[in-house]
């Protein structure tokens, strides 16, 4: 996980094989949408940079060997087989924060470096998080929908308050200590696990650290804001939803796969979950398996918009650019 020296790049993994002989300008793709800053930074750095969003599977591995840096989101996969292609890369930058589309083990390995931009787009996830957590008390989305369809439904959509109601918070990293904040804001009471973070940095977060097995039964609202790892993978699953309050709500703006689609889908249906927000899926996009829970009237769904601000996007572009230009001309970067 991430090495991070300041909130506003971070160095995940790698190691630098750059010799002190090889300053030169160099060749950059851009894999992913990123803002037009990103090539503007380049540019202005005097390096090459080409944009192909949307390349496939092959075609990246095609041109991947032209390059000596590489900047993705999460629609680019950075496999094993795509790196061995890579003869020349030197560098793999994250506009974003997850690096799960990024084999890290892999890049190491040939010594090529990952780095990310873990703080830049803290601030849009969350507010995207309490946005799904008020539209789900309040079942805005179905409401809207509802009365666009010409109805006048008032009673259906009867909601509930925050204020009053527990939030508990799982992953106390970034993400997660802004939700809680915003959560205290508005009178919840805010309680957490992490499993890294000490209950005295909980605390002074604002955050009552509890077990796990005993946070469950305590949540009117769950928030995941973890990396999806082995640990976190399914964390909420058939067991633990049945350790859950009747009518808990679950958001996840983190990562598809900490929640298992199923159970929850099964939960919902049998009403013990009262509804859930998901901006992120197993399968993204997700298939027409994934459509009974996307479609289930108590889930509230978005694209996986977390960091789809212009706010967010700009800066991580632009970090992005900067720190991989920092590296490719061996300069100071921060993160190592
Ligand atoms: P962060 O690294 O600051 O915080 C993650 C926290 O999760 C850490 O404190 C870590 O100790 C904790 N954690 C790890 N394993 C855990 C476990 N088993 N149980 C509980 N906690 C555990 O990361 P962040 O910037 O807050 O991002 C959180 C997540 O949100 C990441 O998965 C990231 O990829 C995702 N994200 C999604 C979007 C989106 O578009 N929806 C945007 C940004 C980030
Ligand atoms: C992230 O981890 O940064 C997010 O998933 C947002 C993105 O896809 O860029």
């Amino acid at each position: 996980t991430g090495l991070q020296a300041s909130g506003k790049a971070g160095i995940v993994t790698g190691r630098r094989n750059i010799s002190h002989t090889q300053a030169r300008l160099a060749k950059i793709l851009l894999s992913d949408a990123t803002d037009k800053i990103c090539a503007e930074q380049f540019k202005a750095r005097g390096h090459d940079v080409d944009s192909k969003p949307g390349l496939s599977k092959e075609e990246l591995k095609q041109i991947i060997g032209q390059y000596d840096g590489l900047v993705v989101r999460s629609a680019t996969k950075v496999t094993k087989d795509i790196l061995a292609a890579a003869t020349n890369l030197k560098v793999v930058g994250r506009a974003g924060t997850g690096v799960d589309n990024i084999d890290t083990p892999a890049a190491t390995m040939q010594g090529v470096l990952v780095v990310n931009t873990p703080g830049g787009n803290t601030i849009s996830t969350a507010e995207l998080t309490f946005t799904h957590m008020l539209a789900l008390s309040r079942n805005i989305p179905q409401a809207v929908a509802s009365l666009k369809a010409g109805k006048w439904e008032r009673s259906k959509y009867t909601g509930t308050e925050l204020t009053g109601k527990t939030l508990a918070v799982i992953g106390l990293g970034r993400i997660g200590r802004e939700v809680a904040r915003w959560g205290r804001a508005f009178g919840m009471t805010t309680i957490g696990f992490d499993p890294i973070v000490s209950a005295a940095a909980a605390r002074s977060a604002g955050i009552e650290p509890v077990p796990l097995d005993e946070l469950w039964a305590k949540a009117d609202f769950i928030t995941l804001h973890t990396p999806l790892t082995k640990d976190t993978r399914y964390l909420i699953n058939a067991d633990t939803l049945k350790k859950c309050k009747k009518g808990v709500r679950i958001i996840n703006c983190a990562r598809g796969g900490i929640i298992d689609e199923k159970a929850l889908l099964e939960a919902l249906e049998s009403g013990h979950v009262g509804g859930a927000s998901l901006d992120v899926y197993e399968t993204e996009p997700p298939g027409e398996a994934e459509r009974p829970l996307i479609n289930h009237p108590r889930i509230v769904s978005t694209p996986h918009l977390g960091a789809n601000t212009k706010d967010a996007q700009v800066r991580v572009a632009k970090d992005i650019a900067i720190q991989l230009s920092d590296i490719l001309e061996q300069k100071d970067f921060v993160g190592v």
